[in-house]
């Protein structure tokens, strides 16, 4: 018999799922909330695989409880979630809805009815459409609107709540959103994508300060990154330069302004044309204090040099040699690589994983079982590259698996399971995959066997 080799994390690891309002709550119209981006843009022709929306998705507006209870089932001992700002301001500011509200607070009663721990994101994509429309986040008022939203809910739910988030990935929104246009709100606007990002990071920093100003029980506070090592395709001096330029673009562009309050200098120097106007006293803001850093972990970026591409010159080159899962290339080394650097380039006191997942096509066995073998294999090969990270001295003190139900993936529709639980969307019923088990068994011995 071989020994079985067990790694085991630090003491107090927090070990969750992560989930976000408009991909499993359903309820788009329900009880006042106004119309976010998403909803108006899921609208639109061609936007989003087979047309769908997530008018209904998880239905977890109403299911919520049962949500619960798998969680705890599952030996969660905490989850990150985010809250719906058109649920509790229908117009982005103004009125409130006292029944958005009342949702949150019922779900995170029931949460730590059940010892887990709630993550709160305030943003995960959904601007209300009114807001929107008076221009956005391209527009600096937006920024206290998004304070002031802090504030109220913070108001509400602070005695209960103490981790907080402000975004969810300021990369995708500002490129994504603005720049290729496949997400909400669609544009496809040079001049515009990097003043939204700059408004992202001054509004975290209002955001910060609201938060610690209303909380009644000391709130910790951090942004989420979507964070991705990039790899020249080859090794040419041009290919490694226009590693450095896409790294700049999609990584650094993002951490330095938190960190340091700047923007790259190879960046701004690129984007000369483009960068964003900026107010005295924007770089305390972006730099505002923050408790832990969440990173969000899938893939790498592999980069060639591409002249035809604008200002970047720089363009994807995916080895063809890789594994691929439905959506990236499989390369989980790329955790351990983005988190030592992490340590070595920005020193975080404190790291969580707050995403990290992988589409797998699903389906139920005869005997009513999901055997999704493939989604094991590359949480326990993650899972090892954090803990050789921890054992480096990384500060990981959190795992946070996307997602905790299949849902509904943007541009993608509902053709992309990435939960720990299969969602049956014509009945609804969730059944825990294999997966769900096996990270059960992680979570409830705080270590990881390896035979
Ligand atoms: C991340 C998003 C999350 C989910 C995963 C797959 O970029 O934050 O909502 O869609 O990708």
């Amino acid at each position: 018999m071989g020994a079985t080799n067990v790694l085991r994390f630090p003491e107090g690891l927090v070990w969750g799922t992560a989930t976000a309002a408009y991909q499993i709550e359903g309820a788009w119209d329900e009880d006042g909330k106004g119309p976010s981006i998403w909803d108006t843009f899921c609208r639109q022709p061609r936007k989003i695989l087979n047309g769908s929306s997530g008018d209904v998705a998880d239905d977890h507006y109403h299911r919520w409880e049962e949500d619960v209870e798998i969680m705890a089932g599952l030996g969660m001992n905490a989850y990150r979630f985010s809250v719906s700002w058109p649920r509790i301001l229908p117009d982005g500011t103004g009125a409130v809805n006292a029944a958005g509200l009342d949702f949150y607070d019922r779900l995170v009663d029931a949460l730590l009815a059940h010892n887990i721990d709630p993550y709160l994101t305030l943003y995960h994509w959904d601007l209300p459409q009114t807001l929107h429309d008076a221009g956005g986040w391209a527009a600096r008022e937006t920024v206290h609107h998004f304070a002031e939203y802090a504030r109220i809910v913070v108001e509400r739910l602070g005695d209960r709540v103490t981790h907080w988030i402000t975004h969810n990935e300021p990369s995708v929104i500002s490129l994504l959103g603005y720049l290729t246009g496949e997400y909400a709100p669609g544009e496809i606007n040079p001049m515009a994508f990097l003043q939204v990002a700059h408004h992202l990071f001054v509004s975290h920093g209002y955001a910060t300060q609201a938060i610690r100003a209303a909380a009644a029980k000391k709130p910790e506070v951090g942004i989420v990154l979507h964070l991705r090592p990039v790899h020249p395709a080859s090794d040419s001096e041009a290919d490694r330069l226009a590693a450095r330029r896409f790294d700049g673009l999609v990584n650094r562009l993002f951490l330095n302004p938190v960190f340091f309050g700047r923007y790259p200098e190879d960046i701004s120097e690129l984007f000369r044309m483009v960068m964003p106007k900026t107010e005295p006293g924007d770089e305390e803001l972006m730099t505002a204090p923050m408790d832990f850093l969440g990173v969000n972990y899938y893939t790498r970026f592999v980069i060639r040099n591409d002249p035809g591409t604008f200002l970047i010159q720089a363009a994807e080159a995916p080895p063809k040699e890789s594994e691929y899962s439905m959506l990236w290339e499989i390369y989980e080394p790329g955790l351990y690589e983005m988190l030592t650097r992490l340590k070595r380039e920005y020193a975080p006191s404190k790291i969580l994983i707050t995403e990290n997942g992988i589409p797998v096509p699903d389906g139920i066995d005869f005997d009513g079982r999901i055997r999704d073998y493939r989604r094991v294999q590359y949480l326990r090969d993650n899972l090892v590259q954090m803990h050789r990270a921890i054992a480096e001295g990384v500060p990981v003190r959190g795992y946070f698996h996307w997602s905790l139900l299949d849902n509904f993936e943007w541009s993608h529709g509902y053709t992309m399971r990435f939960g720990l639980v299969y969602v049956d969307y014509a009945t609804q019923k969730r059944t825990v995959k294999d997966s769900g088990r096996w990270f059960e068994r992680v979570a409830r011995s705080n270590a990881l066997e390896l035979s």
